[in-house]
């Protein structure tokens, strides 16, 4: 069984304070000296830990790179990353009925999504490891972030995705920024296996989430919160509600909370209840959860629309479900309707996410109606992808648009027969300031700044 405690003991191999810890067996190796993901013994996932922990007084500047008294680095690779907006979404909150909610989008991270957190740090430890070949299955947003983290640091990256399954906004990405993109006849849990192989004969330096290093930078999400909401609210959050694929994130951020802990930064009752939402059509971490087991079991056929967490094998699951346990946090699973509806609700208060994201809500809105998230608390929904990401997924969610004539009359008679009554109030302003006695008085002053801007400008 996992072991995550973070104990006192420095091994001998710690490197300036940072070793890695088998979580299964407890073995520890040093950092750098060299590549490996799991550990050599046992094959156990394996996590990056401080002899120091800091508190939130000890972090400064903006971004990822804010907490790197958190992180093996002082700087990576960056474009940069991080800083990214808690959104206040009033009319959701009370839709929901939570006493506060806000939204955490990290699609404004600078390729769109929150592994660009993961990359700053991932690419750094390859620079330091000596490696030039950078590798990754993904389900589109992983790749669009090495694709870009690679070519900023100057290295070679091989990116393998599930043909016809990754949104056109990813591909896009990867494809400019320089990738190699090989698409398997494949799930995404099938890319992963060979690209996992490749990394064991030494082809190339993965950099999925199974890489330890990469969580560490996506803690930062984690940080980010507690910081933000506190300043906003007075208080930390009751819970996070995520989307879950290969389970990177809630590992992250449980991890996050354990040094936090640990660092005395925060007491245990103050750590928000993680809270895991999958989509129905692949959802082993929810059954997991719900039949109390240590692991999942792999999902060999996946589908949903949320192309993003089409994954039927999450390999952070022995670091992730002990977070979801002990934080009294659960899992859940959402149908593609509700995540459809979710997306539309975010977009209808200026959010603009991908649909994976939009899970996060669908979840928390299903939890509230079942009463297991009850209306008291405080939420922050994760949003983990921006709407541009998937442009077709948008569309089909979005408004038709509608063929018009080219004359304005014509354009004014369709508007005015619809439900347009955005229009015809524009037009009724538009009316009050024709009438209005102030606007001789704007003319005046705007003919003023004129006649005053060309007698500077004859001055010359
Ligand atoms: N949301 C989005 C938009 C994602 O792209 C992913 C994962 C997740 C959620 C799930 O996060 O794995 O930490 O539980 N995308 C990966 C990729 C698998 O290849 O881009 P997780």
């Amino acid at each position: 069984m996992a072991d995550l405690e973070l104990t006192d003991d420095v091994p001998p191999e710690a490197d300036d304070g940072v070793w890695l810890t088998c979580i299964e067996c407890g073995e520890t190796f040093a950092p750098f000296d060299a590549i490996r993901y799991t550990c050599d013994d046992c094959d156990g996932l394996l996590e990056v830990r401080y002899a120091d922990l800091p508190t939130f007084d000890e972090f400064e500047g903006r971004g990822v790179w804010r907490y790197n008294a958190a992180l093996p680095f002082e700087e990576g690779v960056t474009l940069p990353e991080g800083d990214t907006p808690l959104h206040r979404v009033p009319r959701l909150e009370d839709d929901v009925g939570v006493d506060a909610l806000r939204v955490k989008h990290e699609g404004m991270n600078p390729t769109g999504s929150f592994k660009d957190r993961g990359m700053t740090v991932g690419v750094r430890v390859a620079q330091e490891v000596g490696v030039d070949r950078l590798a990754c299955a993904s389900t589109g947003n992983t790749s669009a972030a090495l694709a870009a983290y690679g070519a900023r640091g100057g290295m070679e990256t091989l990116v393998l995705l599930p043909a016809g399954k990754v949104a056109a906004g990813k591909i896009a990405q990867a494809s400019l920024h320089g990738a190699r993109i090989l698409e398997v006849d494949g799930n995404f849990d099938q890319c992963l296996d060979i690209v996992q192989d490749l990394a064991a004969r030494g082809e190339a330096y993965l950099l999925n989430s199974l890489n330890p290093f990469r969580l560490e930078g996506q803690k930062t999400i984690g940080l980010e919160i507690m910081e933000s909401f506190h300043a906003d609210h007075g208080e930390y959050p009751d819970r996070i509600v995520l989307p879950v694929g290969n389970a990177g994130n809630t590992a992250a951020l449980y991890k996050c909370f354990r040094e936090l802990v640990k660092a005395g930064a925060i007491t245990e009752d103050q750590v928000p209840k993680l809270t895991g939402v999958q989509a129905e059509g692949a959802a082993p971490m929810v059954e997991a959860i719900e039949e109390g087991a240590e692991d999942t079991t792999r999902w060999d056929e996946v589908e949903t629309r949320a192309t993003a967490i089409r994954i039927g094998n999450p390999v952070n699951a022995p670091k992730a479900l002990p977070g979801i346990r002990a934080t009294g946090g659960t899992a859940v699973a959402v149908s593609d309707k509700e995540i459809t509806a979710a997306q539309r609700d975010l977009a209808g208060e200026g959010v603009g996410v991908e649909p994976a994201s939009a899970a996060s809500v669908a979840g928390l809105r299903k939890l509230r109606r079942e009463g297991e998230v009850d209306g008291s608390e405080s939420v922050v929904c994760l949003t983990t992808g921006h709407l541009l990401k998937d442009p077709d997924a948008a569309a089909e969610a979005g408004a038709e648009p509608e063929p018009v004539p080219n004359d304005t009359d014509a354009i004014l008679d369709i508007i005015d027969d619809g439900s347009s009554s955005v229009g015809k109030s524009v037009r009724r302003q538009a009316g009050k300031v024709a009438d209005s006695p102030s606007l001789p008085a704007l003319v005046a002053g705007g003919l003023g700044l004129a006649y005053l801007y060309r007698k500077l400008r004859s001055k010359r």
